[in-house]
């Protein structure tokens, strides 16, 4: 990285998710047990999925691969996000902000290409129940977790070539809590109108096809579950509104930045709250509560725990357990 040798600037400030000083404490206590609701949800499902022998199924092993990226969506910025509200000069190194920016773009390409696997998955479930063991061999499950983190790789590659080479060298304020990557192009001291049109349209196309793609399926899966009315269609149409919340609420912040990127960045500031830690703790909460399978695996998780008496302390303590 021998560019970097001759931009002045080392590291970016940030200016964080509020300029109040006096909500700093407040938003440190909110947002530090939104992340440890964030691990423990996400903890559990894979735990949960994988000790389960009843549960290895391509549905749930997808599911506890959600988890898995969620953990990584929430890991990359929240935990500094988090100790940034108890300083005042909120500072990342040059690197650093590299590193936020790689990994935003390879978690949620990640994240937005394994709903799609997701969705491909009750397609066949629902709309080929007959072949669906066939159709979802272990290859195909292995291929369809291993496609959005291929998919994730190229996204961030493509959108880091853009970056890496600008030089920077005066403005390095980042109005937001992570680098962003359209605000921190902004500050290079060329023309960055056209990088920053590539960074959006490649996102753009990403986030608009993933979402078209899950439109369709969706829409597939509807017309198909409309035509019958068995009970364990009714399964099926819970499993799907979980479905199309959680796919709503990811996509929709993201779309939205995408389509107005050059308005308000502080709005963009509150949606990216809502793709880096409402989403990762809306999926468990969505997938627990509307889940009876998952439910009576982690009643059973519960009981084993708690006889083997080893962590029994810790696992009394988590909400999501106590059930009936
Ligand atoms: C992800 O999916 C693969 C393939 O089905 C599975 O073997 C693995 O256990 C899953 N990962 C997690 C964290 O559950």
């Amino acid at each position: 990285m021998n560019e970097t040798n001759h931009s002045r600037v080392t590291e970016f400030v940030l200016l964080g998710l509020s300029s109040s000083q006096d909500l700093q404490p407040f938003l440190f206590f909110v947002f530090s047990l939104l992340y440890l609701a964030i691990l423990l949800g996400n903890f559990l499902i894979i735990l949960t999925v994988t000790s389960d022998s009843r549960l290895h199924t391509p549905m749930y092993f997808l599911l506890a691969n959600l988890s898995f990226i969620d953990i990584c969506v929430a890991f990359f910025a929240t935990p500094k996000m988090i100790a940034d509200f108890l300083v005042e000069q909120k500072t990342i190194s040059f690197e650093a902000c590299l590193a936020q920016i790689f990994s935003v773009y390879l978690f949620a390409g990640g994240e937005m290409v394994i709903l799609v696997s997701m969705a491909y998955d009750h397609y066949v479930a629902i709309c080929k129940p007959l072949h669906y063991t066939t159709i979802m061999s272990r290859r195909v499950c292995i291929t369809l977790v291993l496609i959005p983190w291929g998919v994730g790789f190229i996204h961030t590659t493509s959108q880091l070539a853009f970056t890496v080479n600008l030089p920077f060298c005066g403005p390095n304020q980042v109005d937001s809590f992570f680098c962003d990557l359209p605000l921190v192009t902004t500050l290079a001291c060329i023309d960055t109108y056209v990088i920053s049109l590539l960074i959006v349209l490649d996102s753009g196309f990403l986030s608009l096809s993933s979402f078209l793609l899950l439109v369709v399926s969706y829409t597939v899966i509807l017309i198909t579950v409309r035509s019958r009315s068995s009970a364990s269609m009714a399964k099926a149409r819970s499993t799907l509104t979980a479905h199309i919340t959680v796919v709503t609420l990811f996509f929709g912040p993201c779309i939205f930045i995408y389509v107005w990127p050059f308005s308000g960045y502080s709005v963009d500031k509150v949606l990216a709250v809502f793709y880096t830690i409402f989403t990762p703790i809306l999926n468990p909460v969505i997938y627990t509560l509307r889940n009876k399978e998952l439910k009576v695996a982690m009643a059973k998780l519960k009981s084993r725990y708690l006889k083997s008496g080893q962590v029994s302390a810790v696992i009394r303590n988590i909400p999501f357990l106590e059930m009936k």
